[in-house]
This record gives C-alpha cells, sequence and structure tokens, in this order.
C-alpha cells in the first residue's frame, strides 16, 4: 500500500471512509482460506497492517485537537475490519464444509442387491415336522454314520449274509484294502437302533434322521440316495398298544385328524410282528381314486414289535425289555402330504416346484 501521507484536518471523514471503503472491495473478493489470511495480514496485521499504518501515521502524530476525532474514525474503521474479517472467516469455513459434504456425500439411492428369500426344502420341512412331533412325545434326535459296515446294516438287524432280505437293499461298497473290514452305504436307518442299543441302557426313545443309499436306477419312485427317519423305543413293557397308538399318533399329526390308520401284517427281520401302516387315502379321503388304486388305502411305512433277536446283539434281556421300531420315508411321506407326483422333482431345484413349499 502507497504511504498514507498526511492527514489535513479537513479530511478525516473521508480518508477514513476511503480506507473502509477499499477494506469492502477487497473483503468482498476473498473467497478462499489464502486471501482471506493475505487480507487479514494487509489489514489488521499487528507490524505493519494498515490500521497499524494509520494509528502510526496519522493517530501519533496528531494535535491534541484533531486525536479525539481521529482515535474515534481508527476504533471505528478498527472495527469494522474485524467483525467483517470474522463473518468472512466464517463464511468460508461454511462454504468449505459444504464443499467436502457434497464432495464426499455417499449417494444412497442407488438400489442394493436384493436377494430373494429362499425357501426350505420340502423334504427338509418333513423332516422338521416328523422331529417336532416325536420331540413332543419325549423322543430324541439322533445321527448316525452314512458309511457303516454289513454288521450294522445287516447282520446285527437279524438280515444274515444270504437273507432275501438284501435283495431290495443292494448299495455301494467302498474299496477298502484287503483285510480291511468291508464298508458300505447304509440301506436305511435301522443301523442306528443297534448302535444306539450297544451304547445305551432303556429306556430308549429315539429317532434318526438321514440319508440312505441303494444301487437303485433313479425313475418317479426311485432314487439312489433317499432320506428315511428311523424310529426306536425300548423299555421294559412297552406293548402293542403302545406301538399302535404311537402310530396311530403320529399320522394324525402329520397328515391331519381326518386320516385314519390301519396296521397290515408285513415282514422285516428286525421286527416281530411286522407291519405295513396305512391310511385312510388322503386324496380321496377312503372312497378310492387312482392314487390308491381304488381301494381307499395307502401304505405309509413299515414298523412292528422289536424282535427279540436284535436283542441278542446288543446285549438286552429279551425275557424283560420290549419295544417298536418304525422306518419312515421322507420323500414318501412329503409326496403323500403334498401330492408330488415325481420324486426327482425334490432333486432337481427346479424353482417352480421348490416356490410351491413357501
Ligand atoms: N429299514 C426298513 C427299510 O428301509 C424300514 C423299516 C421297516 C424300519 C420296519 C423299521 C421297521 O424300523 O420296524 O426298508
Amino acid at each position: 500500500m502507497e504511504p498514507l501521507g498526511d492527514l489535513a484536518p479537513d479530511q478525516v471523514p473521508e480518508r477514513f471512509a476511503k480506507l473502509r471503503a477499499r477494506f469492502d472491495r477487497e473483503a468482498g473478493v476473498a473467497h478462499d482460506e489464502n486471501s482471506w489470511k493475505s487480507l487479514r495480514d494487509f489489514w489488521a496485521g499487528r507490524k505493519s497492517g494498515v490500521l497499524t499504518q494509520v494509528a502510526d501515521a496519522w493517530l501519533k502524530p496528531a494535535k491534541p485537537d484533531l486525536k479525539r476525532a481521529i482515535g474515534q474514525a481508527l476504533n471505528e474503521l478498527k472495527a469494522h475490519v474485524e467483525a467483517a474479517l470474522e463473518s468472512r472467516r466464517l463464511a468460508i469455513e461454511a462454504a468449505a464444509d459444504q464443499g467436502a459434504l457434497e464432495r464426499e456425500r455417499e449417494d444412497l439411492s442407488l438400489p442394493g442387491v436384493i436377494r430373494a428369500l429362499g425357501t426350505r426344502h420340502p423334504l427338509r420341512q418333513t423332516f422338521e415336522e416328523i422331529e417336532r412331533i416325536f420331540l413332543s412325545l419325549g423322543y430324541s434326535v439322533v445321527a448316525g454314520p452314512e458309511m457303516e459296515t454289513p454288521y450294522y446294516n445287516f447282520e446285527a438287524l437279524n438280515i444274515p449274509e444270504h437273507h432275501p432280505a438284501r435283495d431290495n437293499m443292494d448299495t455301494f461298497y467302498m474299496s477298502t484294502p484287503p483285510g480291511a473290514a468291508a464298508l458300505l452305504l447304509r440301506t436305511h436307518t435301522s443301523p442306528m437302533q443297534v448302535r444306539t442299543m450297544e451304547k445305551k441302557q432303556p429306556p430308549v426313545r429315539i429317532i434318526v434322521p438321514g440319508k440312505v443309499y441303494r444301487r437303485d436306477n433313479p425313475d418317479a419312485t426311485h432314487g439312489f440316495i433317499f432320506h428315511q427317519i428311523e424310529g426306536l423305543a425300548v423299555d421294559t413293557d412297552i406293548t402293542f398298544c403302545d406301538f399302535a397308538g404311537t402310530v396311530e399318533y403320529f399320522v394324525r399329526e402329520f397328515l391331519g385328524p381326518k386320516v385314519k390308520t390301519r396296521l397290515r401284517p408285513s415282514y422285516f427281520p428286525f421286527t416281530e410282528p411286522s407291519v405295513e401302516v396305512d391310511a385312510t387315502c388322503v386324496f380321496c379321503g377312503g372312497k378310492g381314486c387312482n392314487v390308491c388304486k381304488q381301494s381307499g388305502w395307502i401304505e405309509l411305512f413299515g414298523a412292528g414289535m422289536v424282535d427279540p433277536a436284535v436283542y441278542g446283539f446288543v446285549n438286552y434281556d429279551a425275557q424283560r425289555l420290549s419295544g417298536f421300531a418304525f422306518g419312515l420315508g421322507v420323500e414318501r411321506l412329503t409326496q403323500l402330504k403334498y401330492n408330488v407326483n415325481d420324486l426327482q422333482l425334490y432333486y432337481q431345484n427346479d424353482m417352480r416346484f421348490l416356490r410351491q413349499f413357501a
């Protein structure tokens, strides 16, 4: 800034007004931090700012009669400069904040990735429903190995080597080293009857949900993997009545209160007597239709009183103990409950099929 020069007594208001106008002009174009700092140093700098210069050049040498007027004008200019500097500072800061906010803004309007919520697989739903029913009767749920020995899968269930009951249970054998025990994929969940009784004294009340395997070609009613739930109850005084009552209760819980059950004589090596549990046809209510081949009845699952021979394999006292067992086919029960006409549908992951079980 050019030197202020002398101040004639009649120039005080005019010269101060000029300074103020000049400050206002400069302040009006200070839009960022740097230009604001130069403005501040130029006008309010302690050593050589304009305000200091005014004090040195005009106020200090002034005659006593002018000092008062100059002092007052300087104070007013000073107050104006300080107030304006402060408000500009705040404005610049606010603008910087605003800029940062705009630059760093997250765009929340972009739609997220919406993943369709799946549903539980129908077989899983049947597992859970059956587990719920038997848990409510005091049964516990146990799991067993899918790779089994012939002993647990067959022999200990009273199915000796050349027994014809093995015919429909052809399965997959593991290649094991010569001399090592043979291993196969279990053909049913029944081996867990034996494994459980080996470890636990009565009372036993278990269900065994799981996968089973057979060397079958896939079609509408066969698969090489399917699912079963084994059941076993053994205690000191379990009667056929307890067995029939449990079966009937289960069927009504699972298929509905209108369904009637019937026990039809059958044969399994590990039960005696053995039965097939039938229910009145869920599709026609027992009147007769295509599904039940006009009989009014449909076959649900196999069951029976545990054969004493099985107790022999697990050191249970057959004189003192009795019990019953059942083997539920999960695919079949799901099929009857939801009218599924092809077993393969369960395994194909076809959304049109699966969505119907939401
Ligand atoms: N394990 C038999 C099968 O897979 C089903 C079965 C029948 C299980 C009668 C049982 C039973 O526990 O009592 O063909």
